[in-house]
């Protein structure tokens, strides 16, 4: 297939044309309903899931993960390093106020109220894979909007070259925080055509409700073509920068775990193999697509790279 350019991309060149058409229904009986465009309803908050509104935008047709397992088994190194510790212990981080502080290469930096935020943005649900660099996999029904509408309305300067993301920074709440598995805030970072990918997501919610804190509530990255562990959670700060920003995993492991990070089968982990996955709730593993199977949209970002020096 034909690779485009970014800037020709489109929503529906991404969009497999059957999904496309049901999205356009949808649009058309939420628009009916009253329904298009409306923000978050309610106030979210540690305990309350309140429902959505949003419409479809492109996603997998695969069969998404039960939320019972995605609510249920989390990275999220601040709670705990169990795969249990998060649901267990998220419940005490409190979501409200909560702001976002973007920032750096840009004309018009702002920080942003959370329920301000998000009642600006048209909400989308996406179903993307996740696949953890420790070879398991979900399907997960985000609800969110394109990182790229944030970025813009900051409005770039040339010197914008990757985007720096930051965790909230709270011991008292975010307990695990005391321990010095990683070195604190929780940090990460794109190259600048990456964070303004079509794909490259803010998600503030998931199966239709607003997020869970295990999830990284209220606000969280996901990069669906890249390890589970760049899609950074809880972020506080976005800020443009010219260089190219430390990394949590990277600076813990960095032969390890590299800036990149894109999914790739061809280039093993130095402790196990990357070439297959466990889908959570499948009992056979399953080969591991290279960029998670969104290589026709994103491959052209590393065109010339070699993907083993750059991993
Ligand atoms: N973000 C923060 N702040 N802290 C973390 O420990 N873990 C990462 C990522 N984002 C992590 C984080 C890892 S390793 C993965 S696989 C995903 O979150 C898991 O997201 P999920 O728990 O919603 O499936």
């Amino acid at each position: 297939m034909l690779i485009r350019h970014r800037p020709d991309l489109t929503e529906n060149d991404v969009t497999d044309r059957g999904l496309y058409l049901r999205r356009r229904e949808f649009i058309a009986g939420a628009a009916g309903l009253g329904l298009a465009g409306l923000g978050l309803a309610g106030s979210g908050g540690a305990a309350a899931a309140a429902p959505l509104a949003f419409t479809k935008g492109f996603s997998t047709p695969e069969k998404p993960t039960p939320k019972d397992d995605i609510t249920s088994y989390n990275n999220f190194y601040e709670f705990g390093v169990d795969k249990s510790d998060p649901a267990e212990n998220a419940g005490r981080l409190k979501t409200r106020p909560w702001t976002v502080r973007v920032d750096g290469a840009c004309e018009a930096p702002r920080t942003f109220d959370i329920d301000e935020l998000i009642k600006g943005q048209k909400l989308e649900e996406r179903i993307y894979r996740l696949r953890c660099v420790e070879g398991w996999s979900m399907v997960i029904p985000w609800v969110g909007f394109p990182l790229k509408d944030l970025i813009a309305a900051v409005k770039p300067t040339s010197k914008a070259k990757f985007v720096a993301f930051e965790t909230l920074m709270r011991p008292s709440e975010m307990t695990g925080q005391k321990w010095d598995v990683l070195q604190w805030p929780y940090r990460e970072g794109l190259r600048i055509d990456e964070a303004t990918h079509p794909l490259a997501l803010i998600a503030v919610g998931l199966y239709g409700e607003t997020l869970p804190n295990q999830n990284g509530a209220p606000l969280r990255l996901v990069v669906p073509w890249k390890y589970g562990f760049k899609s950074i959670k809880s972020i506080t700060r976005i800020s443009l920068v010219d260089r190219q920003p430390p990394t949590a995993w990277n600076r813990s492991a960095p032969r390890e775990y590299g800036f990149y990070s894109n999914v790739n089968p061809a280039v093993d982990h130095p402790r196990w193999s990357q070439a297959s996955e466990r889908r959570i709730g499948e009992f056979r593993r399953r080969e591991t697509l290279a960029f998670n199977g969104y290589g026709e949209w994103v491959a052209d970002l590393y065109r010339g790279m070699d993907l083993k020096k750059f991993y």
